[in-house]
């Protein structure tokens, strides 16, 4: 297994899994271009099972300064339940650990992703934005590396 920072040369597989992922959650999933967009500004994650030729799961986020946020992570179906998540989900923290930043993630309130996140060191916001999802932030562990 193997994450790696997206570039151009992905687009082939990621293309197959945008395929996977817009099949599933129609209007929720990104677009191609959007995903250029994403990957031109480095922002983009892959996980690689070792000798295969598909992305088992990917990771977006939006990265300013202060803080980062966690825009999208998807896990193709086949690769579900087997720990894909939380090794993009680790590689993040200890990004955000490095870095000294905070994050930030939107949810919807059904999705059992939030317990997943929680495990992460996410919590619920206080502030609530919008009707059906969870706020949730996660600050960055000071005393590791800041
Ligand atoms: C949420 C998601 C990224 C988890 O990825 P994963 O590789 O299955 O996660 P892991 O194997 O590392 O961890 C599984 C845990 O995730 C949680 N989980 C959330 N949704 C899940 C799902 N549909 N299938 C399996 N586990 C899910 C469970 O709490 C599970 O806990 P367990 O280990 O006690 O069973 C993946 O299910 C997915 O891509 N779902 C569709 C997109 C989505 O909802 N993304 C989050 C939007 S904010």
């Amino acid at each position: 297994m193997a994450i790696v920072k997206a570039n151009i040369s992905h687009m082939d597989q990621i293309d197959e899994l945008l395929d996977v992922w817009e099949n599933e959650a129609g209007d929720d999933s990104i677009s191609y271009r959007s995903m250029e967009t994403y990957i031109n500004g480095e922002t983009v994650y892959l996980h690689i099972p070792e000798d295969e030729d598909i992305i088992s799961g990917i990771m977006v986020v939006s990265d300013s300064y202060k803080y980062m946020d966690l825009s999208y992570l998807y896990v193709h179906p086949d690769y579900r339940g087997d720990g894909v998540g939380s090794e993009l989900l680790e590689s993040l923290t200890e990004l955000l650990d490095h870095k000294c930043m905070n994050a930030f993630l939107k949810v919807a309130d059904n999705n059992e992703a939030q317990f997943l996140y929680e495990r992460f060191g996410f919590i619920q916001s206080k502030t609530l934005k919008e009707e059906g999802f969870i706020d949730m932030e996660r600050c960055y562990r000071e005393e590791l590396t800041c």
